[in-house]
């Protein structure tokens, strides 16, 4: 039986829907009663029978983190795909994510190995593949820097990978995909989706900052493959296209029918802006709009290589602008 972490997330949950259309018995955890009804939401951009394939997954409540919440469910278990993570840009958040991210992932490599799984998938990120050298586009090959230009979620997802490479030390066939930013329907207030909350609601900003996006039909259609294929202990860049913020905010708003950002802002305005907001959340405890994480990262240019699964799979990525007609169409309907 295939197990799936994170399922009520956006990855997991377009991840369920496919595999429910060949497999009659799949597990997910889930935590939530509420988060777990979502996914309908999200069947239901597939198929008009969404009832039919929701009823072939075997829901187990757990926690990650939790181990006793995981004994139950490593059962019978033969493929492993591991999605669950905490995102966030938020200094706040750091602790937690440690826990989550690399504790959590520890826990489900030790059940994966004492349960004998066949074969593990690991959804890693861009974040934690090193910088550019000499301008280069980014591959698999580029080591992670410890600096302290890291960032928590990218510290932790490394550190996640590590646990997977120990996994794989102690005989678990591995792959892991490492997603650049995922774009995909159905989670409107979190992540990509909030970009096209945003513009739906008239948001003025751009900037010029470069990075990978991918299609989240894409990132579960390569795990599939992956999983399918030979292939163990690699691990894969996945990215259809490098893009400027300001193409992607663009090309939302013309999905969406809205006017297109009309401010660019500058490095200078957008170093303000993450400090004036830090300030706010000291003395209101709100989670910021804006960190200087992600403030940062919204004017970077980093370019990325898919080229190694486009070789190895004979992989074709959907382009990002027919990805976003999808999404838009999906967020109006
Ligand atoms: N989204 C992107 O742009 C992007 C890009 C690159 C890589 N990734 C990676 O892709 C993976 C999936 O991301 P996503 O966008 O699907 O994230 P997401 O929508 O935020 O979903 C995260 C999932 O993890 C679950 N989770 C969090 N903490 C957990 C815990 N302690 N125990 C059990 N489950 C827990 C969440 O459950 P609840 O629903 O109960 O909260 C949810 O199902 C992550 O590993 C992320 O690092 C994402």
């Amino acid at each position: 039986m295939i197990l799936v972490t994170g399922g009520t997330g956006l990855v997991g949950s377009h991840l369920l829907y496919h595999l429910t259309q060949e497999n009659d018995k799949i597990r997910a955890i889930y935590r939530t009663e509420e988060k777990r009804e979502h996914i309908k939401k999200i069947f239901s951009y597939y198929t008009d029978d969404v009832q039919y394939f929701f009823s072939k997954i075997d829901w187990i409540q757990a926690d990650i983190t939790d181990v006793p919440s995981l004994e139950p469910v490593f059962k019978n278990i033969t493929e492993v795909y591991h999605c669950a993570a905490l995102v966030s840009f938020n200094p706040r958040d750091y602790r937690k994510m440690r826990q989550v991210n690399i504790d959590g992932t520890a826990n489900i490599i030790n059940f994966s190995i004492e349960a004998k799984v066949k074969k593990f998938c690991f959804v890693s990120s861009i974040a934690a593949v090193g910088n550019s050298i000499n301008g280069k586009p980014i591959t698999e090959e580029n080591e992670w820097n410890d600096n302290d230009e890291n960032h928590g979620y990218a510290i932790t997802k490394y550190g996640a990978e590590m646990e997977v490479w120990r996994g794989s030390q102690e005989g678990l066939d591995v792959v892991i995909v490492n997603p650049g930013v995922i774009l995909g329907s159905g989670f409107w207030q979190e992540g990509s989706g909030k970009l096209f909350t945003q513009i739906n609601n008239g948001f003025k900003f751009y900037t010029e900052g470069v990075t990978g996006f991918v299609s989240v039909q894409d990132v579960v259609k390569s795990m599939l493959l992956l999983m399918e294929s030979n292939i163990k202990n690699e691990r894969f860049i996945l990215v259809s296209e490098n893009k400027s913020f300001k193409e992607i905010l663009f090309a939302i708003a013309d999905g969406l029918d809205k006017k297109r950002p009309t401010i660019k802002t500058s490095k200078l305005l957008t170093s303000i802006a993450w400090r004036i907001d830090w300030f706010l959340t000291k003395i209101t405890s709100k989670e910021p709009l804006l960190t200087k994480n992600s403030a940062r990262s919204s004017h970077n240019k980093s370019y990325y290589s898919s080229n190694k699964i486009k070789d190895v799979l004979n992989f074709k990525f959907m382009p990002i602008n027919d990805s976003i007609k999808l999404i838009t169409k999906n967020y109006l309907s």
